[in-house]
């Protein structure tokens, strides 16, 4: 492999969701992408903060990058999006899946938002389709469709390393949950089928780990690796398989602490809910919906 297909990769992990935040860079021209960078948010104080993205920041200073994209991989349903908030000191294009709107329409209608509240994915600078293609320096980052886990997920290739979200997670846990709404386990497996056609040396960055049996949380595997390892894939599972134990699984997960919170600030690009006459952003949680 070329010298010129290998990004820089520092990943910075969120301990309170689990969360992998990732930058990428192009080291002969030292252009990046930051990828899924978390805005704090602390439920019991209905609080947010900008750490995780502070350090993004620090790291973004120490190495003199030149931040070209500030992407996501879809709405995510633990964390809020921190793109707006990088924006503000990076000024560069804040980029997600293009089929964001159809996240957005469904949740629209959960809030009951009104149909006033643009659902034309109009609050990024940027809708990704499947095939895109975006230029990282030297590097040419693609846009890989998987759904699945939402119905809008995007995985990013840029050179031999590939930003896969919430589709497969490290070997040893599997894959991603596809129950919340929008999600489906059947097109998660075509899209983590998709993904394991990538060449085999390609380096596998995912979006979650939970640390399982007490090891370190880990964010990086192989193609290769997944495919001959991952928990769920095991003996090459049959869609239908993978299916019932995707499926069975995600019957005894509940919900992400902060899913009712993230989603409403998540279809706003990662922006509060506009303030009330006093000032103050507040979020709706939907009563005996979930
Ligand atoms: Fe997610």
């Amino acid at each position: 492999m070329d010298e010129a297909a290998g990004p820089v990769v520092r990943a910075f992990y969120s301990a309170a969701t689990g969360s992998w935040q990732y930058v990428v860079h192009d080291p002969a021209t030292k252009q990046a992408a930051t990828i899924d960078v978390v805005w704090n948010y602390d439920p019991v104080h209905g609080r947010t903060s900008t750490e995780s993205a502070d350090e993004v920041l620090a790291y973004v200073e120490a190495e003199g990058l030149d931040v070209v994209w500030l992407l996501d991989t879809h709405p995510h349903a633990d964390h809020f999006i921190a793109a707006p908030y990088l924006q503000s000191k990076l000024g560069a294009p804040r980029g997600i899946g293009a089929m964001v709107t159809g996240v957005q329409e469904l949740w629209r209608a959960i809030y009951d938002l009104g149909d006033d509240f643009p659902i034309d994915g109009s609050q990024w600078d940027r809708l990704f389709a499947d095939g895109d293609g975006f230029a990282l320096g030297e590097l040419t980052g693609r846009v890989l469709f998987t759904p699945g886990h939402t119905l809008a997920s995007i995985s990013y290739v840029i050179g031999d390393a590939a930003f896969v979200a919430d589709t497969l997670m490290m070997p040893d846990s599997g894959t991603s949950r596809a129950d919340f709404p929008g999600g489906d386990a059947g097109r998660l497996y075509d899209s983590i089928q998709r993904l394991l056609r990538l060449p085999d040396d390609t380096r596998v960055f995912v979006g979650h780990d939970y640390a399982p049996n007490g090891r370190e949380p880990r964010c990086e595997s192989t193609v290769k690796v997944q495919r001959e390892s991952n928990l769920h894939l095991e003996g090459g599972v049959s869609k239908a398989d993978y299916v019932r134990l995707r499926t069975a699984r995600d019957a005894t997960l509940t919900l992400p602490e902060r899913m009712l919170a993230a989603l409403q600030v998540n279809i706003r690009g990662g922006r509060k809910p506009p303030p009330h006459r006093n000032g103050t952003s507040y979020l709706r949680i939907p009563l005996d919906r979930f």
